[in-house]
């Protein structure tokens, strides 16, 4: 694949940031759109703009259509069995939370385990912390190893048991880039009979996911960090324990009859969409996903593996810097988490900006990493399709940059 061709289809990335060419590389955060996608909105509310499932109209089939193809789309894009398991929702967050909820507060009771990890984005934290509270359940948490910047699959033993009910890890670590096991996690908490929910957020966008062989129960996944937009995110999830799951939110579309003191649910995957969906956002989510198999997932993770171990040399040259999560870069997403023990992680990104760098400096939703990490924050450089090895070289001569201001400015 060739970044250089690739950028073109990305309107944002074709600007100057204060006086320099932009370089973004907050795509953990989200990833900047192709054309195709914005093109494929706007033609939709143009041409096609209606309310899905409920008008016989000509404009209400095209919606619908085009709408249930774009669920087609995003569950092949991830080796579902089928589009019933897949669930529309707003986002990867909205998606944890209804499996916390609609799975967690029917299932939970005093005595039950959750098990997470030290390495979960908040969503995947504080949606079981709500439904450990809500049902008596307790959390535990995998620990990461920090020198090696995996999780502590010898501890997993000792942690799983029958009191386990469900456990829920992240595919790719948002803040250290590594590419957990999940087929070995799934086969490991199926023995207890535990249920394995798994948060693909950082992982659909860049490598190849197949749900069937990663063995998980639920997958969850976010639009706008995969070329598509804000306000549309999916969980696919096994039909048998959707089907006998509550639905998540009340309302119209979700319900097949309604009394006034009942009502009786709709099938899959209707049952879990309450209300008009994110139709549009849907759409553009499917020309993204047709967008990312032109390019070919493997092909994608490929070219994120060779610009991260690039990063990790050119910033590896750098004195002072520390970088996290594991060393081999066969072995991670294609992100590279830093600090400076002198400077603080949001003037290096403040510094990088007026350089024309965009990065993500923070916590990045992920706290009891960064207490396990022993820093307040990380400073992110976040790859995708269409960035290149000059804009890793320009991030390390950013740095020196920083460096040089701050060391200034310290007077060391
Ligand atoms: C690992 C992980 N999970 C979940 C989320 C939440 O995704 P969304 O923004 O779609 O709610 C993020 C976003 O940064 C993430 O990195």
């Amino acid at each position: 694949m060739n970044a250089n061709e690739i950028r073109k289809d990305f309107p944002t990335l074709d600007q100057e940031v204060n006086g320099h060419p932009l370089v973004y590389l907050d795509n953990g955060a989200t990833s900047q759109r192709p054309r195709a996608v914005i093109d494929e909105i706007k033609r939709f509310y143009e041409e096609d703009n209606s309310n899905v499932h409920r008008s016989v109209h000509t404009l209400g089939e095209r919606a619908t259509l085009l709408y249930e193809g774009a669920r087609e789309k995003v569950a092949d894009f991830i080796g579902a069995p089928g589009p019933r398991g897949l669930i529309f929702t707003k986002s990867a967050t909205e998606a944890l939370n209804l499996v916390a909820y609609a799975w967690g507060r029917h299932h939970l009771a005093p005595g039950d385990e959750v098990l997470i990890s030290e390495m979960e984005h908040h969503s995947n934290i504080v949606s079981w912390q709500l439904a450990c509270q809500d049902t008596g359940a307790t959390i535990k948490a995998i620990p990461v190893d920090v020198d090696e910047g995996i999780l502590e699959f010898d501890k997993l033993d000792g942690l799983l048991s029958n009191r386990t009910k469900v456990v829920a890890v992240t595919h790719v670590s948002n803040v250290l880039g590594t590419i957990n096991p999940i087929s070995e996690i799934s086969a490991r908490a199926h023995e207890v009979g535990a249920v394995v929910v798994c948060d693909g957020a950082q992982a659909a966008p860049h490598i190849p996911v197949n749900v069937v062989e990663l063995g998980c129960d639920f997958y969850v996944g976010t639009g706008h960090k995969m070329c598509g937009p804000t306000g549309i995110g999916f969980v696919w999830g096994r039909e048998e324990i959707l089907e006998e799951m509550n639905p998540f939110h009340g309302g119209g579309e979700m319900i097949l009859d309604v009394w006034m003191d009942r009502a009786t649910y709709n099938e899959l995957p209707y049952k879990f969409e309450a209300g008009t969906p994110p139709i549009a956002a849907a759409i553009g989510l499917g020309v993204a996903i047709d967008y990312l198999n032109d390019i070919g997932m493997k092909a994608v993770h490929d070219h994120e593996v060779e610009l991260g171990k690039y990063a990790m040399q050119r910033l590896g040259e750098i004195s002072g810097i520390k970088i996290f999560g594991p060393r081999d870069a066969d072995r991670k997403g294609g992100l590279v988490s830093f600090s400076f023990e002198e400077i603080h992680a949001h003037d290096v990104g403040t510094i990088l900006d007026t350089l024309g760098i965009a990065v993500r400096a923070g916590h990045h939703c992920a706290k009891p990493l960064m207490r396990k990490l022993g820093v307040p924050a990380t400073t992110r450089a976040s790859f995708y399709i269409y960035n290149t090895k000059d804009e890793v070289d320009r991030l390390h001569d950013g740095l020196l940059q920083v460096q040089k201001t701050m060391q200034g400015g310290l007077g060391l």
